[in-house]
């Protein structure tokens, strides 16, 4: 089965933001993956609102919103009205998950955790049943164009027995480094959306990439 491909718009050239948003919309990507980063939770500051309302106006596809700071529940709802879809919140800045989760649902968005490279699997063990996705880090987040890390294969293969053992709905997202040589051995261990930032838009020709990782037979 094909995988959803959500492009990182990180590593769009920003002067161009309009030409990003319409080769993603006439592509075969699912979704725009918009990385929050705050400067605390991650050494680095991305964009916020006023970025995010932009592309939303112009998106023909949802907006899968990673959000890579401290404190995500006082932002819960201006990202709704921003226009997020999908909301991903950290494992490790969520001190009340179980309640962040509530709130990001009740708000009428699907609900992603997002877990560092450190972080075990088995930490969401009382939350999957709960959740729509998991967003599993491949790299430190902060970045664009990093080095997959080689062990998400385990993560995603423990994942999806977990997911398998409680019947779970939720997607396994992998997040940082994906590129046209680990797309296909992430799908066979189970991953069903691929996040790509930098394969996508360094390459010569993004539509044929989004078209090559989505189904990269
Ligand atoms: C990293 C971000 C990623 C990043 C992916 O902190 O969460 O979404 O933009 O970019 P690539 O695909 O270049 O690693
Ligand atoms: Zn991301």
């Amino acid at each position: 089965m094909p995988a959803l491909v959500a492009p990182s718009i990180l590593s769009a050239d920003f002067t161009d933001l309009n030409g990003a948003i319409s080769m993603v919309n006439k592509s075969e990507a699912d979704w725009f993956h918009l990385d929050v980063m705050d400067g605390v939770f991650v050494p680095n500051i991305s964009f916020g609102f006023p970025v995010i309302k932009a592309i939303a106006g112009k998106a023909k596809k949802p907006l899968d919103v990673h959000l890579m700071i401290v404190n995500p529940d006082k932002y819960v709802e201006e990202f709704k009205k921003a226009g997020a879809s999908i909301l991903s919140v950290h494992i490790e800045a969520c001190t009340h998950l179980h309640r962040t989760i509530q709130n990001i649902k009740h708000l009428g968005m699907k609900a992603g955790v997002a877990i560092n490279p450190h972080t075990p699997v088995s930490l969401l063990e009382d939350i999957i049943t709960n959740i729509d996705m998991v967003c599993l880090m491949s790299v430190n987040p902060g970045f664009g164009g990093q080095k997959f890390i080689e062990h998400t294969f385990n993560k995603v293969l423990r994942l999806k027995e977990l997911i398998m053992e409680t019947s779970s709905k939720a997607k396994i997202e992998v997040d940082g480094g994906v590129d046209l040589d680990n797309a296909l051995p992430l799908i066979r261990a189970g991953a069903d959306v691929l996040v790509a930032g930098n394969t996508v838009f360094t390459s010569p020709n993004p539509s044929e990439t989004i078209k090559f990782l989505k189904d990269p037979l």
